[in-house]
């Protein structure tokens, strides 16, 4: 499986506290079957995103990782706020915050207050180049209140990402609801991690992988957790998708008679 959400790095942000919690996350999620994980610290006004200082630590860490056999390759992503210098500098700068600086871009919004302009604002990341990702929304209390509010967004070609640990019930009630809502319309893209150390945020996705094959299949479980972040890792356009549930049932072709009546 590949982990495109993860705050695997040390001393960068609330992830990994220690070089070797890092290790021992590495660690965990390859015993976990995970075989890619994507390093991707905060972007936020809390936490600067520098990427050379993130390559280098990226680099350390894989050498460490490749001593003690875990056998686990790092790639380089971000976890972006929507902020206006975010916005702005990923528009002038597409590669700075994608994944392996390919394209696809992880995006957090704000758990209250989402700015109607949002859907124009994933448009202009598009037109950059960048393939948005929104990140967990099953734990964004605006849009668990407000599930409609996706319809747009995916209809625009913005992917989602759900949290594994979502999946399996350690995101609360709402998350999990809302996770399985998603799941069963086959609105999700990928599942990831999201992990931040090894206890309460763990890295581990086997646990989801399982439960999505047994109550939605297997196919979409593999989508899910190995092609389509594979192609996200690569760069690479997404493989042929199950077809999504209740996105376009408003649009289906109305007679010329209802048309014109509006019944
Ligand atoms: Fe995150």
């Amino acid at each position: 499986m590949i982990d495109i959400h993860h705050h695997l790095l040390w001393g960068m942000d609330d992830g990994a506290s220690s070089v070797e919690t890092s290790v021992a996350m590495a660690r965990l999620a390859a015993d976990d079957g995970i075989t890619h994980i994507v390093c991707s610290p905060h972007a936020n006004g809390t936490y600067l995103y520098e990427p050379q200082a993130i390559s280098e630590k990226i680099g350390e860490l894989q050498r460490l990782l490749d001593k003690e056999a875990i056998a686990v390759k790092l790639g380089h992503g971000c976890d972006f706020h929507m902020s206006y210098e975010n916005i702005e500098e990923a528009k002038l700068n597409p590669a700075k915050f994608s994944i392996n600086g390919l394209g696809y871009l992880l995006v957090e919004i704000p758990d209250y207050g989402i700015s109607r302009g949002m859907t124009e604002i994933f448009y202009q990341l598009q037109l950059a180049g960048l393939t948005p990702i929104l990140t967990h929304p099953e734990r964004n209390p605006t849009l668990q209140a407000d599930q409609p509010r996706l319809v747009d967004w995916l209809r625009g070609g913005v992917l989602i990402q759900v949290t594994a640990g979502s999946v399996v019930g350690r995101m609360g009630k709402h998350a999990e609801r809302m996770a399985h809502d998603l799941l069963a319309n086959r609105w999700v893209h990928f599942l990831a991690t999201d992990a931040h150390n090894t206890t309460s945020r763990p890295p581990k996705m086997n646990e989801a992988f399982e439960l999505v094959a047994k109550k939605y299949g297997p196919d979409y479980a593999h989508l899910l957790c190995v092609s389509n972040p594979l192609a996200a890792f690569l760069g690479k356009p997404l493989p042929p998708q199950l077809e999504p549930l209740n996105l376009y049932d408003d649009m289906e072709k109305k007679s010329l008679w209802r048309r014109l009546t509006g019944r």
